[in-house]
């Protein structure tokens, strides 16, 4: 067999939260590409009407329908994959919804005049969040038409809101109970639920090593594991932006306790033909004693990191800024992590 073992095989659709501002979009993108690695199809969707994904992929804005915006490496004898992506909003996915359910063609012009969308993304927040869950779930149960009735899509991976929302967009079926307890509605509902609360969905959180990005990680899984009914599978921990420590740990120690020689700097600096290199080598060791404390809190955060016994992965910080190469390193990093 040519495929290989990851932590998440057998999940079909991977949420990707984090606190703001973390690198949710960048890695759910590097993400969806090492999923999509070896002649995977993979979608990766958007739900905040951002356009982060076309940046991201440096492709026009898109629109509500599937466009391929990137092809994944090949790995050994396997050809590269295909990453489509999806800008969701819930007026579309409601208009589909309608058409696919009721067959009611053009049905989304007239509702759309009679104000129903207003009804949809104002009145019914709940409402809002099925639709773009529910457009999620569709595409991962889609099946291609013909014979094979083989998936369409071999993963789904979602750029989603962040960690102060991620625990009511996904709590579907008890945000919409309020406004629909029979019928369609709720019966639409109940399908998005499902797939969410299976083992085919996996939450990840993004996270950068500094104390608040941590702490909404931990209050995040806490919240997830916690929801009445339970189910929500918490996927993996992704530490993004991660640097190696700029000196051994010892001398981490010593620079954060400002123990280094700055005697012994200042001939360094001096044998490197450096005017004032006692001035020079007491700002530079000012400046590691800075960053050896950095250094230090990532490693008590990074520690922190470890309670809930989640696979964590790490992805590098991209000193030059992530074009689209840095987000193939990212993929790959997630691929020798076992992360896909
Ligand atoms: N590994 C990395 N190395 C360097 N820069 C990164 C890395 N990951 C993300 N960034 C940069 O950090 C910024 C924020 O990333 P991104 O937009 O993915 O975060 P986000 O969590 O989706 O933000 P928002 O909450 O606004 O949606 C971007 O400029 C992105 O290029
Ligand atoms: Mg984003």
């Amino acid at each position: 067999m040519s495929t290989r073992d990851t932590d998440w095989d057998g999940v079909r659709l991977h949420v990707v939260t984090g606190k703001g501002g973390t690198g949710k979009t960048t890695v759910a993108g590097a993400l969806a590409l090492a999923l999509a690695s070896g002649g995977k199809r993979v979608l990766l969707m958007e739900v905040e009407g951002r356009q982060g994904i076309a940046q991201l992929f440096d492709v026009p804005p898109l629109p509500y329908s599937e466009r391929k915006v990137a092809v994944a490496p090949a790995t050994g004898t396997r050809p590269g994959g295909d990453v489509f992506a999806l800008v969701a909003d819930p007026e579309s996915a409601l208009v589909e919804y309608l058409e696919m359910f009721y067959n009611l063609r053009h049905a989304g012009t007239a509702l759309a005049k009679l104000g129903v969308m207003d009804f949809a993304t104002t009145i019914a927040p709940g409402l809002r969040d099925v639709l773009l869950t529910g457009k999620a779930a569709e595409a991962v149960r889609r099946k291609a038409s013909g014979k094979t009735g083989a998936r369409v899509y071999d993963a789904v991976v979602m750029d989603a809101p962040p960690t102060g929302r991620i625990g009511r967009f996904l709590n579907v079926t008890s945000e919409v109970s309020g406004l629909a307890r029979v019928g369609p509605i709720r019966g639409h509902a109940d399908t998005v639920q499902r797939v969410i609360r299976s083992p085919d969905t996996a939450v990840h959180f993004v996270t950068v090593l500094e104390e608040m990005p941590v702490q909404e990680t931990l209050d995040g899984i806490a919240e997830l594991a916690g929801l009445p009914g339970g189910g929500i599978q918490i996927g993996g921990i992704m530490i993004n932006m991660t640097r190696p420590l700029p000196l051994p740990e010892d001398q981490i120690r010593a620079a954060a306790e400002g123990r280094l020689d700055t005697g012994e700097l200042a001939l360094g600096l001096k044998a490197a033909g450096l005017d004032d290199s006692r001035r020079l080598a007491s700002a530079l060791s000012d400046e590691l004693a800075a960053d050896a404390r950095t250094a230090l809190g990532q490693e008590l955060q990074r520690a922190r990191l470890d309670e809930p016994g989640q696979p964590c992965y790490e992805l590098p910080w991209i000193s030059y800024g992530v074009d689209l190469g840095g987000l193939y390193r990212l993929a790959a990093a997630l691929r020798d992590q076992g992360a896909a």
